[in-house]
């Protein structure tokens, strides 16, 4: 903690911290401040004019850390090939976060396989990621399968009405030959997410996915962005997102407010 007057920009008063923080409002705050009900580092100050640094002090309020939360990010990211879904890699592989280079902690929306390419969404919204990946709401997720020979249709039957695998039968897909693709390209959709499953399903009946390229996870695609590229979700696209695990009201997984 510092005393009023330092020159140091990463000060902040102790006032504005808490109503930044969602304590109380700035005024509201400087009556906590006079009322000695906030400590800093341990002591009660009462100081109005304190500053802090917010990244070194620790500030408590009715014994309860305060913290100040990142502002909510959404992002959709083309993900390239060669490039794993995870924050860092001990063995030195590209990542995600080669590709975006933020200042807060975000974390991928579920996973793609290293040569799986297309759209991944990023956040730092635990709670919306949570209600995205959950099965029960069943979000749609568009693939592009490039395959090593033509799709038959009775296999593409079976694609649809489920396939057995290892840990269990995969829900109804909708699959379509794509055109000019010869049957070796084909659209899949699915509203689930296990493991590896769009190899896994093909590989059930004997096809190699020779690519795979998300191209939608629900509405939002990577139309405009180059590979390895990313942009902020826009606010209607973040509101659309959460409407549709807030559609209906019957046992879906909601969002917390
Ligand atoms: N299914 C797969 O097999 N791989 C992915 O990356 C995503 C879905």
């Amino acid at each position: 903690m510092n005393q009023l007057g330092s020159p140091n920009p990463a000060l902040v008063r102790l006032n504005k911290f808490l109503s930044t923080a969602g304590i109380a409002s700035r005024r509201k705050a400087d009556e906590l401040i006079e009322e000695g009900r906030i400590k800093v580092n341990g002591k009660v100050v009462t100081s109005l004019g304190t500053k802090i640094d917010p990244a070194r002090d620790k500030v408590f309020f009715n014994e309860k850390q305060v913290v100040l939360l990142d502002e909510p990010v959404y992002i959709v990211f083309n993900k390239p090939k060669d490039c794993i879904t995870t924050m860092s890699d001990e063995r030195g592989r590209a990542t995600v976060m080669d590709y975006l280079r933020l200042k807060q902690r975000i974390f991928p929306i579920g996973r793609l396989d290293r040569n799986t390419t297309g759209v991944l969404l990023l956040t730092n919204d635990g709670d919306f990621a949570n209600c995205l990946m959950h099965p029960k709401n069943e979000v749609k997720k568009a693939y592009k399968v490039g395959l090593d020979k033509p799709l038959t249709s009775s296999h593409a039957e079976q694609l649809a009405n489920g396939i057995r695998l290892s840990d269990g039968k995969t829900e109804p897909a909708e699959v379509y030959s794509i055109p000019g693709g010869k049957n070796k390209l084909i659209g899949i959709v699915i509203h689930e997410g296990k493991n590896r499953q769009v190899h896994r399903m093909f590989e059930a009946l004997g096809y190699q996915v020779e690519k795979l390229d998300r191209v939608a996870y629900a509405d939002i695609t990577y139309e405009g962005l180059k590979r390895g590229g990313w942009r902020y979700l826009t606010k209607g696209e973040v509101r659309r997102l959460k409407e549709v695990v807030e559609e209906e009201d019957n046992g879906k997984v909601k969002m917390q407010n």
